[in-house]
């Protein structure tokens, strides 16, 4: 496909680079990793977002770790594999990658083999959201409004998204179709990031604030809702950004179906329902900004969207209800 799509990250002479989300879309800046420390600061400050992407640098950057250590050793690549896990608690893409990167030295102790697998999770990103694309791009008819939430972009992941992967294959086919964004407060991902990703690639997109999708859900203009996630555990739960649950509610109210798009790897069969997933809570001055009056604030990352108000989760692998993912993803 070709398409103008942003570069999440980079990773030359072992080393990472990060194109700097914080400062989307005014600036376009690579932010080059140093440092462990560099690496979970730039996780945690949403340098690098987006489940997906966030397991693909972390994999880079706990290879690069081992690189420039004088003496690797498995205890060495644990500690700093747990470090790195500590950056953000709620996708569970995150430990996934890493613990497949600390896994590959067990199996042939070597920085070659660290680098070749966080090459290889990379790589496997882009082809598992080419049949995201495939698998949910149907889904979109000619001249339909889709709504999304956040960004589940081509920023996201290694390579054109997952929520935006089945946009990015329709637009591909020449099929007409209009893009909702949400703004995505607060740190507004969908402002600054989805609408800019998608209107560089030439996809007719349309910014709203959170607090529109009922109005423009009630005057028909939305046809389908369609968002990432960075969990789904194993009673099909969904757990994605503040705002999510939101819009799932309100798509149950006007009828309009609410699919959800993530590699395999976002599922967690370890954990039985959304209640038991780690919720990050975010600082405080992220809600209040430069308008708010200083009290107290509530600043939860994520919410948990029930199975029973998701019409179907679209996976690498095809597309399932939410409450079959369990046999659907068997290992
Ligand atoms: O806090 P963020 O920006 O990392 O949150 C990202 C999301 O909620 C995405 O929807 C999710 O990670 C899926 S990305 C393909």
């Amino acid at each position: 496909m070709n398409l103008n799509l942003p570069e999440t990250l980079k990773w030359e002479d072992h080393k990472l680079h990060l194109l700097d989300q914080r400062v989307l879309p005014h600036q376009q800046t690579y932010l080059t990793i140093e440092t462990m420390q560099d690496a979970w600061q730039a996780i945690n400050t949403l340098a690098v977002r987006g489940a997906p992407a966030i397991g693909v640098a972390a994999g880079f950057a706990l290879t690069q770790a081992m690189f420039s250590n004088p003496d690797p050793s498995q205890q060495e690549l644990e500690r700093i594999a747990e470090y790195l896990k500590s950056a953000r608690p709620t996708a569970v893409n995150l430990s996934w990658a890493l613990d497949r990167v600390v896994k590959s030295w067990a199996e042939s102790p070597s920085t070659e083999t660290l680098e070749r697998e966080a090459l290889a999770i990379y790589h496997e990103d882009l082809a598992i959201c080419q049949n995201i694309g495939k698998h949910g791009a149907d889904l979109i008819q000619p001249n339909q409004g889709v709504l999304t939430h956040c960004n589940a972009g081509s920023l996201a992941v290694s390579r054109l998204g997952t929520a935006t992967a089945p946009m990015y294959e329709q637009h591909n086919r020449g099929i007409p179709f209009r893009v909702y964004a949400d703004e995505t407060r607060p740190l507004y991902q969908g402002a600054r990031l989805t609408a800019w990703e998608l209107d560089q690639a030439g996809i007719d997109v349309t910014l709203i604030c959170d607090n529109m999708a009922a109005t423009t859900m009630a005057s028909g203009k939305i046809d389908l809702a369609l968002v990432g996630t960075d969990r789904v555990t194993r009673n099909g739960d969904v757990i994605n950004k503040i705002g999510t649950l939101n819009v799932a509610i309100l798509c149950k109210h006007y009828g309009i179906p609410f699919y959800v798009a993530c590699p395999s790897s976002t599922y967690d069969r370890q954990t039985a329902s959304g209640q038991q997933v780690p919720i990050e809570q975010r600082d405080k001055q992220e809600v209040l900004g430069n308008h708010a009056a200083a009290v107290k604030v509530l600043n939860p990352a994520f919410d948990i969207t029930p199975a029973s108000l998701v019409t179907g989760i679209i996976t690498e692998q095809g597309i399932t209800s939410a409450e079959d993912i369990d046999v659907f993803l068997a290992p």
